[in-house]
């Protein structure tokens, strides 16, 4: 008996063609796999990442309202604008007063800026201007600058606190500046 080769051919062919088909199941769940694992990786890792951050809150630290500024003979006689920048305050001695302006305009609380030239704070927001002891005296602004909360502690240093302010009717009470 011969075998003829067109048979063997058939029998191959389909053969192959199952293994090919059987291969692209598994070629495809592969890939299935390998997406869902990267999916619950990158979800495990963001929650992760959130649960870190949760210890980092986005808190604004701000400064002490109180602190410490040296003593009176460290200031004299006019306007001081050391702590402008830092502290947002002009500490002001008179012959006999020391006291501290809260540096913001009673107009829309912009802060005026100091002009020794002129003597005066001048606001340039909208031209208002003060005088060396906060007083309003030109622009729209309503009122004199407040005033912030004063003290000596006990080795003598100028305690400022200027979550405590007072407004013109209060410059004369106890607080509102320190006697020289
Ligand atoms: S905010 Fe100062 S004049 Fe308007």
């Amino acid at each position: 008996m011969k075998t003829s080769p067109p048979a063997t051919i058939e029998r191959e062919a389909p053969a192959a063609e199952a293994a090919e088909s059987s291969s692209l199941p598994e070629t495809v769940n592969k890939l299935r796999r390998r997406l869902v694992w990267t999916s619950v990786w990158g979800f495990l890792a963001t929650n992760f990442l959130m649960f870190l951050r949760f210890f980092f809150p986005r808190a604004l630290f701000e400064p002490s309202p109180v602190f410490r500024i040296g003593y009176p003979s460290d200031f004299s006689l006019g306007v001081d604008t050391r702590f402008q920048d830092q502290y947002r305050i002009w500490v002001v001695r008179t012959t006999d007063r020391l006291f501290v302006i809260y540096a913001r305009c009673t107009h829309l609380g912009c802060t005026p800026l100091w002009s020794p030239s002129e003597n005066k704070f001048k606001c340039p927001c909208h031209g208002s201007g003060y005088d060396m002891e906060g007083i309003n005296f030109e622009g729209p602004a309503p009122r004199p600058m407040d005033r912030a909360k004063v003290e000596l502690d006990a080795e003598g240093q100028i305690v400022v606190d200027v979550s405590r302010l007072y407004t013109y009717k209060e410059f004369n009470e106890p607080g509102a500046y320190i006697p020289l």
